[in-house]
């Protein structure tokens, strides 16, 4: 199936770099956020990210300028109706997913392709929310989407070949790599990297190193980008609870369970970069 609109639904951290790469691939992207000052806030986003592709010589001015026209914000979900494809990247709650996907289905057009950006909820049970499990995939994208290579394709026992195949070369077309996963929990990042970042917390609590060396320790050890609190920071203390919650509901393994440092941090507003303050300080927010 031949993709020339693009839809996607939340402008948040992820909303919006998907809506900035599809924007820059060639696609005419639509945004949708619940209130107009979302929209606003996300195209500013969007805006600041690309200045800084800019910047960094990685995009022309008039490739920006072409992008931004190709961009559009709305609030009512009735804009997206004629999209070939829809990417969810709402709040990973599945009661808000339900909820999106239910009035989605009824005002896209039944030929296009649904796609959910959850880290890890598994696909099958939102495809179920709607009348075309068939047309239904896994998009997984990672922070920061504009920079970070990888997609994983995620297909379900209902997912159609037609479907799959073009939410595959969807990904290629906008630069990416994509990787093929079954879907399950987590797919094949989220598996091993949650228990990763939560053994790192683990680890702190009972005194192994502090945050500093152990970010250090994997840093330089391990050639990673970044160090373990570094990333968790950088994801958000929230969004890696909710993460471990969904997949120690899933597996019921201990790896999986969040240890209760995280729980707290949580739970005292340290949410990471986002909220000034995780695991290490960012200045004033
Ligand atoms: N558009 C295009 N390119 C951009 C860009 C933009 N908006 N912003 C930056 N870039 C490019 C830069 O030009 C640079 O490219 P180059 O190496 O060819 O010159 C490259 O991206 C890196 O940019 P910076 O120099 O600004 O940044 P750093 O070198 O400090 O790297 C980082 C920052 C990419 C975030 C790096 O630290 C990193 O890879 N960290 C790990 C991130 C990670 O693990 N993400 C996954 C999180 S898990 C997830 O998302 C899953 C979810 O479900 C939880």
């Amino acid at each position: 199936m031949k993709i020339r609109k693009v839809g996607v639904l939340g402008c948040g951290l992820m909303g919006s770099g998907i809506a900035e790469v599809a924007a820059r691939a060639g696609y005419e992207t639509v945004v949708r956020e619940v209130s107009q000052e979302v929209v606003d806030k996300g195209l500013q986003k969007i805006q600041g990210s690309l200045g800084k592709a800019v910047e960094k010589g990685k995009l022309d001015a008039g490739e920006r300028d072409a992008t931004l026209a190709r961009l559009s914000g709305v609030v009512g979900l009735d804009e997206l109706a004629d999209c070939d494809l829809v990417v969810e990247a709402i709040v990973e709650n599945l009661d808000e997913k339900k909820k999106t996907f239910t009035a989605l289905d009824e005002v896209v057009k039944k030929e296009a392709v649904f796609a959910s950006n959850t880290s890890s909820l598994t696909i099958t049970q939102m495809a179920m929310f709607t009348r075309r499990p068939d047309q239904f995939v896994g998009l997984h994208f990672f922070n920061p989407v504009p920079v970070m290579k990888l997609v994983e394709v995620v297909r379900t026992l209902l997912t159609s070949q037609e479907a799959y195949d073009t939410a595959f070369e969807f990904a290629r077309s906008i630069g990416k790599e994509p990787i093929a996963c079954r879907d399950n929990s987590g797919f094949v990042v989220n598996r091993l990297l949650v228990p990763y970042l939560l053994d790192a917390i683990r680890a702190l609590e009972e005194g192994v190193g502090s945050v500093e060396d152990i970010d250090k320790g994997m840093q330089l050890g391990c050639g990673y980008p970044m160090g373990p609190f570094t990333l968790l920071d950088f994801v958000g203390l929230d969004t890696t609870y909710y993460i471990a919650n969904i997949m120690f509901d899933e597996y019921h393994e201990k790896r999986f369970a969040s240890p209760p440092l995280l729980k707290q941090m949580v739970q005292a507003g340290r949410l990471g970069k986002k909220s000034g303050r995780g695991f290490y300080e960012y200045g004033k927010k």
